[in-house]
Parts: structure tokens; sequence; C-alpha cells
């Protein structure tokens, strides 16, 4: 028999703030029964508050996506109560900026794969054996409009999310069988915590003042101030179009969000290479490189 929403189980991952939170509550004021998940519960004074204020179906547990057991604990004790998960949205992740040069694989790269793709897998992990029992579910990706096209002094990010768009395409084959969808989620420029929360590169080529990195990051960023002011969507905007996909039986397999990711995917998709590369040097560096 099908489930109406009032009845479906939802999992978020990092609700504590931005995307997340915002999912969360959509998902909740929509009737889901929503497991706001984050890795620190002292952030959950705002989502608590707002969902009591507006009496929603919505508690918040604990999650790390870094670590085995606490994923294993939280569908555990979602499962043990609700019996059932309908929608995991894997949402928890942070950018890593700097030039390749000065990423260190161990300190950096990996904690950065260990969050943003790792931890992706490992939630999915314990949910598509319930999944498959029940012959139904949805898994929510959220990647990014830099899992479509690189970005300079991004490339430890953007390989956790084209890894990610990679992953989730090839997971579709496997459990399409067993009545489970994967949906990408590719927001571009959004107004959150994401930006405060970004880990520079420790090595420092790019901080001698004489490095050409040190140049081209500084020009970047001030372009990229400019692209923000145009292009910069809410998160609230992003929980509805994640909120549109899983309140459908058929969704799409990808979903782009806001009007940058349209046009940079537009713009890749109808661009030779070479065309669209140089689009990109002109536009992140104003074309003085
Ligand atoms: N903002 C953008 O411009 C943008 C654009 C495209 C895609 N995205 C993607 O959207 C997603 C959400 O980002 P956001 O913009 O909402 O940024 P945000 O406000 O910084 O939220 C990130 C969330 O991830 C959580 N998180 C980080 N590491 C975690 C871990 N190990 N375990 C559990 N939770 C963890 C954070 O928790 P803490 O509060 O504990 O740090 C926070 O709740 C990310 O995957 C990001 O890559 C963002």
């Amino acid at each position: 028999m099908p489930y109406s929403n009032i009845d479906r189980v939802a999992i978020v991952t990092g609700s504590s703030s931005g995307i997340g939170l915002e999912t969360a509550l959509a998902l909740a004021r929509h009737g889901f029964y929503t497991y706001a998940t984050m890795r620190n519960l002292n952030k959950s004074a705002m989502i608590q508050e707002i969902a009591n204020k507006e009496e929603l179906s919505l508690e918040v547990i604990q999650l790390n996506v870094d670590n085995d057991l606490s994923a294993k604990n939280a569908v555990h004790d979602i499962v043990s109560k609700k019996g059932r998960i309908d929608l995991l949205v894997n949402n928890a992740g942070y950018g890593l900026i700097g030039p390749i040069e000065d990423i260190s694989i161990e300190d950096e790269l990996k904690p950065q794969f260990e969050t943003n793709l790792f931890g992706a897998v490992r939630i999915m992990q314990q949910v598509l054996p319930l999944m498959r029992q029940q012959k139904s579910g949805m898994i929510i990706n959220v990647s990014s409009v830099g899992g479509l096209a690189g970005y300079p002094f991004s490339a430890a990010y953007c390989s956790t999310k084209f890894a990610l768009e990679g992953l989730s395409e090839s997971l579709s084959y496997e459990v399409e069988q067993f009545g489970i969808n994967i949906i990408l989620v590719e927001p571009g420029l959004v107004a959150s915590d994401f930006h405060n929360n970004i880990r520079m590169a420790t090595k420092k080529v790019a901080a001698n003042s004489d490095s050409q990195y040190l140049q081209m990051m500084q020009k970047l960023f001030e372009e990229y101030k400019h692209v923000q002011e145009l292009y910069q969507i809410s998160a609230k905007e992003v929980a509805k179009a994640i909120l549109d996909a899983a309140i459908l039986d058929i969704p799409d397999q990808r979903y782009i969000v806001g009007k940058y990711s349209e046009m940079m995917v537009e713009q890749k998709m109808t661009m030779s290479d070479t065309e669209y590369y140089n689009m990109m040097k002109t536009q992140l560096f104003g074309g003085k490189l």
C-alpha cells in the first residue's frame, strides 16, 4: 500500500544550519516524520525552537557522518522507533580551498573526502538494506555546481562532488530494481554558513607574497564577490527543490538549483571545452590573466 507523507520517515544530515536545516523543516512541514541529524547537538536550539513552535514532527539526533558508529547508532535508533526510512538527504559537507600544491593529503584531502563522499556512502550503506527490504526509498545527494565543473583552488572540494555525482549515477542502476531512487541536487551559490566554514589549506606556498597563486586567489576572491552578489540564492530555495523532488513518484535524476548553476550547466553543455575554459577564465579572473 502506498504511504502518505505523514507516514514517511526522512533523515537529513548536517541539519545544524543552511540547506540541511531548511530541508529538515521543509520536509517536516510537508508531513514527513523528520530526523534532523547533526554532529553537534549544541547547535540544535534554533531548529528545535522552530519545530516546537510549529508543532512539527521533527526530532533532532546526533550523527557525525565521519564516524561509522555514529552512523550505525543513528540509523538503528530511527529504525527501532519507526521501522522504516523513506528518504535520506545526504547534505553534510564543507569546502576546502587552496592550490593543490598546498593541500596535505593526510590532514586535509582525506578529511574532505571523509565527510563529503565517504560520509554520504556511510549513511547510504546503513539505509540501503532497509530500503531494499521495503522495496522503496529515495536518496537525495546534495552535490554542487562544483560537481559538474572544476573551479580553481577548489580542486579538493570539486573532486569530492564529482565523485558523489559518479557514485550516484552508478548506484541508480544497482538499486532502481528495488524501487529506490537516487537523486542529485546541484546548487550554485547559496547563502549559508558554508562560506564561513570553508577550510583553507594550511601549507602556505600560496601565501608567499611573490606567489602567483596568491595573486590569482586574490583576483578570484574579488570576482567571486560580484558573482555571489548577482547569483546567490537562499538555503530555503534549495530546500524547496529537495522537497519538490522528494514528493514526486517519478523524480528526475538531477535538480540544478538556482540561476548560477543553470547558466554554468547550459554553457558547459553548449560550448566546446576550449570555449568554456576561456569563458571561465574571463569570468573568474576578470579576463586579466
Ligand atoms: N553554500 C553553498 O554555496 C553550496 C553550494 C553548493 C552545494 N553546497 C553543499 O550543500 C551542503 C550543505 O551546505 P550549506 O551551504 O548548508 O553549508 P553549512 O551551513 O555550512 O552546513 C553544512 C552542514 O554540514 C554539517 N557537517 C559538516 N561536517 C559534518 C560531519 N562530519 N557530520 C555531520 N555533519 C557535518 C555542518 O555541521 P556543523 O554545524 O557541525 O559544522 C552543517 O550542519 C554541503 O554538502 C555543500 O557542499 C553548498
